[in-house]
């Protein structure tokens, strides 16, 4: 019978789960003990003004950097420490807030070479034609996940804005990741854009456990089964979306600005 990607059986360990999670640069402890879970097929966004410490958590957690102190576990398993390959390898795939495309290249040649990077090593003792079509295959249906498959000829410079993010999930797909990691991938959309994204990740979810981090607030609701809201590196509340847009602290700390706009 094919794998289940559904939520973890009772009993199960967390896609993820982190305890006392910190990370200094100098004197500034831009992730400050936080503890966080996600869970296959649930969508965890995390929220917070700029420089509250949530691009350094993602790195922490796909191993771009190094914690200071705390723990990670993927799937039950401790890796805290571990470099970033071998966190990938687990089964852990991330998007950058700055692109990682190579512009000259094809679209589908871009979602080939991220496949081949995650798929490759394990697949090193497979015959090389066969080896070559799995890789062609995680990428065609990564594209078909990302909703372009039908741009994979396009080279990428040629994509729109909203297209070029709709790659770098699809980079990310190609990689066969069990828990996504996604820096603002609606960053600088236009409504229609961020509609057709929105679409994408919601599409995702029951066969991944999805932390989101995002500043368009209409995309985070649509989205999130559980939000956390971040401030100068300590998670400030946590819970279901509805109760987290009630909370007086949170509406101070970050919704405020937005109800009243
Ligand atoms: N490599 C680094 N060296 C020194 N300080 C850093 C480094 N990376 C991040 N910081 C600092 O850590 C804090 C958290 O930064 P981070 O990028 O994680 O915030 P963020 O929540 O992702 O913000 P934004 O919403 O603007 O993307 C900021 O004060 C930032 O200046
Ligand atoms: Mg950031």
């Amino acid at each position: 019978m094919a794998e289940a990607r559904t939520p973890e059986a009772e009993g199960s360990p967390p896609a993820l789960r982190t305890a006392g999670l910190r990370r200094v640069f100098g004197g500034l402890a831009a992730v400050a003990g936080v503890s966080i879970e996600c869970h296959t097929g649930r969508l965890h966004a995390v929220i917070g003004p700029n420089g509250a410490g949530k691009t350094t958590l993602i790195n922490l957690l796909s191993g771009d950097l190094a914690p200071s102190a705390g723990r990670i576990e993927i799937l039950g398993r401790d890796v805290t420490g571990l470099p970033a390959h071998r966190i990938a390898r687990l089964g852990v795939g991330r998007s950058y807030q700055r692109s990682n495309i190579f512009m000259s290249f094809s679209v589908f040649e871009n979602c080939r070479i991220a496949a081949q990077a995650r798929l490759g090593s394990s697949m090193r003792f497979a015959r090389p034609a066969a080896r070559y079509e799995e890789i062609n295959e995680a990428a065609r249906a990564a594209l078909r996940l990302a909703e372009l498959d039908a741009r994979e000829d396009l080279v990428a410079a040629e994509l729109s804005h909203g297209e070029r993010r709709q790659l770098e999930v699809a980079m990310t797909l190609a990689t066969a990741p069990r828990l996504l990691l996604l820096d603002e991938p609606l960053a600088g959309m236009g409504a229609e854009e961020s509609a057709r994204m929105v679409g994408v990740l919601k599409k995702l979810v029951p066969g991944h456990a999805m932390l989101l981090v995002e500043h368009d607030m209409d995309a985070v609701f649509a989205l999130a089964d559980i939000l956390t809201v971040m401030v100068d590196g300590q998670v400030l509340a946590s819970g279901a979306p509805e109760q987290m847009r009630a909370n007086r602290e949170v509406q101070q700390a970050y919704l405020g600005a937005e109800s009243h706009g």
